[in-house]
């Protein structure tokens, strides 16, 4: 087993590199079209290089690039040891790869072991074997229940809408048995107690390891293993990611720590690779469980990203957070925004105060100790967009039978420049999702270089977190502060306030490092936040 390498700042060692990195998640499809076909590629990723470099960023995770039909943008993988030629192929890759790690950046991937594409070669032969067959054997088929197997093996419903079952049509031309998929009918589960999944689980990490990636997100860390029997659940809940999952036999199954261990072996051989689950569990105890010293190194933990912006809920989920990963003395990891959610300015009541908001929580989130995430567009303060019905892409549109408007809101593409859409983005006027006239004001080419622009707010405090050994304490403490307000010192030193309320308040004595909002007679006031030395 190879230790991690420590990283050294400021002449002591904290820890291996992700233990305090700032990670930038790039959504490849909405980033930068080098090509003109309206999609983003991994050559756009490389194009826009340096504007990571100078946002101070010191890894990429990007979403799945491998090769997918693309029935949920890539988190249905056809084959896990290639990438898309949508992307620009396995070259473009490595190109990044390269590149990245020639500027100091590191590249993280998504890795998808909970099912594949129903297109992927495993899926299909198991579609044209039979019952009972060892191609079935590699996913979750049952039979029906009810006259016939008229009716799915079970109660699950999916997470994107309707039923977690769909039936074949067997060799014979009749209907047959059922396959389970927690996400889309082109999402087939895969049979975790079959051995072979595994091992070619552990071929797809060696392949990209040894291809010099420097570790994984991995998707729905919590729902690889399925519980003996299947049993029906309880109460159907809300169908949606963000459903609190605690007490669903579809995740958080003991048999998933198991797999972990499996996992975390092989990235034991290499040096420094980081595995970061995708871990929707709230309670603290079950969360450390995942971040165990044989499991993985980091996951996200979603408390933060589900609070309102109130001082009492966002303490409560900052130390809840500290709690669950200080149980097995794992690193803290903090995210206020994915492709999957809305984004923060929307999410924080939208408008300018939404967006003041969304400023003063990346203060709140980059003073905590440990690894964070941030989504491209963050550091633009874009919001959610409102797509008219035919633009939406998300699968969940057509699965819950036009109820859910799905993702597409905030995985607009990123507007680089000029004064109409697509804004740099592309060559071509026909992106995947359109992007909006009014974000003319929010390009990259506007903001840069402007003093009180959301992008130069983020620079700045990338800047200071990344070159002051104020944020580099393990832990925090809690300040007294008003009601309304939150206050805490990181053990490096530094202290951030942070105002949810509706007055301005004195802030301590202090050297005021960076603030969210100009500063009203020395008072900070209401929707933002300080950092003070
Ligand atoms: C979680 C991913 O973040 C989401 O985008 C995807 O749809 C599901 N997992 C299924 O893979």
């Amino acid at each position: 087993m190879t230790e991690n390498t420590p990283w050294s700042r400021f002449g002591g060692d904290i820890g291996p590199w992700w233990s305090h990195a700032l990670f930038y998640q790039v959504y490849p499809r909405s980033f930068y079209d080098s090509n003109g076909d309206g999609l983003g590629d991994l050559d756009g990723v490389i194009a826009k290089l340096d504007y990571l470099e100078a946002l101070g960023v010191d890894a990429i995770w990007l979403n799945p690039v491998m090769v997918s039909p693309m029935a949920d943008n890539g988190y249905d993988v056809a084959d896990p040891r290639d990438v898309d030629p949508m992307f620009g192929g396995i070259g473009a890759l490595d190109r990044l790869t390269e590149a990245a790690h020639a500027a100091g950046i590191k590249v993280t991937m998504d890795l998808v072991p909970n099912h594949t594409s129903s297109a992927h070669p495993w899926f299909q032969a198991a579609l044209a074997a039979s019952p009972g067959s060892d191609q079935r054997e590699r996913y979750i088929f049952r039979d029906g229940t009810g006259p016939g197997g008229l009716h799915p093996p079970n109660n699950w419903v999916s997470i994107f809408g309707g039923p977690a079952w769909t039936r074949v049509v067997e060799a014979d031309g009749n209907p047959g048995q059922w396959y389970l998929h927690l996400f889309d009918a082109e999402q087939p589960d895969l049979n975790w107690d079959n051995p072979e999944v595994f091992d070619d689980l552990e071929k797809t990490l060696r392949f990209w390891l040894e291809r010099g990636i420097d570790g994984f997100r991995i998707d729905v860390a919590h729902g690889m293993a399925k519980p003996p029997g299947l049993p029906d659940m309880e109460h159907i809940k809300a169908e949606v990611l963000l459903a609190d999952m605690d007490d669903d036999p579809r995740f958080n199954n003991d048999g998933v720590h198991d797999i972990h261990r499996q996992i975390r072996g092989v990235f034991d051989d290499y040096d420094n690779a980081v595995a970061i689950g995708e871990v929707w569990v709230y309670d603290n105890e079950q969360f450390s469980q995942y971040v165990r010293a044989d499991e993985l190194h980091l996951a996200f933990n979603f408390r933060l990203l589900r609070a309102e912006f109130d001082a009492t809920d966002i303490r409560h989920a900052i130390e809840n957070s500290l709690a669950a990963a200080h149980l097995v003395d794992a690193t803290p990891s903090w995210t206020l925004a994915n492709h999957d959610v809305d984004r923060e300015p929307t999410r924080y009541g939208g408008g300018a105060v939404g967006l003041d908001r969304a400023k003063a929580m990346t203060l709140a989130m980059l003073a905590l100790p440990g690894a964070v995430f941030i989504y491209n567009g963050e550091e633009l303060g874009l919001p959610n967009v409102d797509l008219p019905d035919e633009a939406l892409r998300d699968p969940v549109w057509e699965r819950s039978g036009h109820t859910r408007r799905g993702r597409d809101a905030s995985r607009v593409p990123v507007p680089w420049e000029g004064d109409a859409p697509p804004f740099g983005f592309s060559d071509s006027s026909d992106t995947w999702l359109p992007l909006p006239e009014d974000w003319a004001t929010l390009t990259v080419e506007k903001q840069d270089g402007d003093p009180a622009s959301t992008l130069t707010f983020y620079r700045r405090a990338i800047e200071l977190r990344r070159d002051r050994a104020e944020f580099d304490g393990p832990t925090i403490e809690w300040l007294d502060s008003p009601a309304d307000t939150l206050a805490f010192r990181n053990s490096g030193g530094l202290v951030c306030v942070l105002n949810t309320g509706a007055d301005a308040i004195a802030l301590p004595d202090d050297e005021v490092l960076l603030s969210s909002a100009e500063l009203v007679g020395g008072k900070l006031p209401p929707n933002a936040a300080a950092w003070l030395v």
